[in-house]
């Protein structure tokens, strides 16, 4: 049974436009920072599923490392962590990068994995690596037991 969906972002107006358009019912945005969630001032308690979508492609191993292994602790006995970030196989790079300055951090099968090198490995069930359909997003998937 779903229970709560909490949305966290650091974007006021992102979270309002999400808590104006589901008022009644369960899902509830927060502005939030992963700085916040690091430092331990946002505490949001624990969960069974903690999603982390178009997020990782911001941040650098360091502070990707890090979050992986915050997230993690932040789950319930039986929870999963999932973590999705663009792949740098991704066809449109050049056309992001030279036309709308956007530009992200790609991440690669190993490269993903390698960000549950802050989690005790005696302390996760399951890892699990796969993609999207289209093949240009690599997920994260850790269990705890
Ligand atoms: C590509 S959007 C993805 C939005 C949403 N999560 C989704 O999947 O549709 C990236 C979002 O990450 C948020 N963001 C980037 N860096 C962040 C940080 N350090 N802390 C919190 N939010 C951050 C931005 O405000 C932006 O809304």
């Amino acid at each position: 049974m779903l229970g709560e969906w909490i949305g966290i972002d650091q974007d006021p107006h992102s979270v309002a436009l999400v808590n104006g358009n589901h008022r009644h019912n369960c899902v509830r945005a927060e502005v939030g920072s992963v700085r916040a969630l690091l430092t331990g001032k946002h505490d949001l308690g624990k969960f069974d599923l903690i999603y982390a979508a178009g997020l990782y492609d911001y941040l650098e191993d360091r502070t990707a490392t890090r979050l992986t292994t915050r997230l993690f602790e932040m789950l319930r006995p039986g929870g999963s962590v999932l973590i999705a970030n663009f792949l740098p196989t991704l066809r449109d790079i050049g056309y992001m990068e030279s036309f709308m300055a956007w530009h992200l951090i790609y991440r690669d099968e190993r490269q993903i994995r390698n960000l549950i090198g802050g989690i005790d490995s005696a302390a996760v069930a399951r890892t699990e690596t796969f993609f999207d359909e289209p093949g240009n997003i690599v997920f994260l998937q850790v269990d705890k037991p």
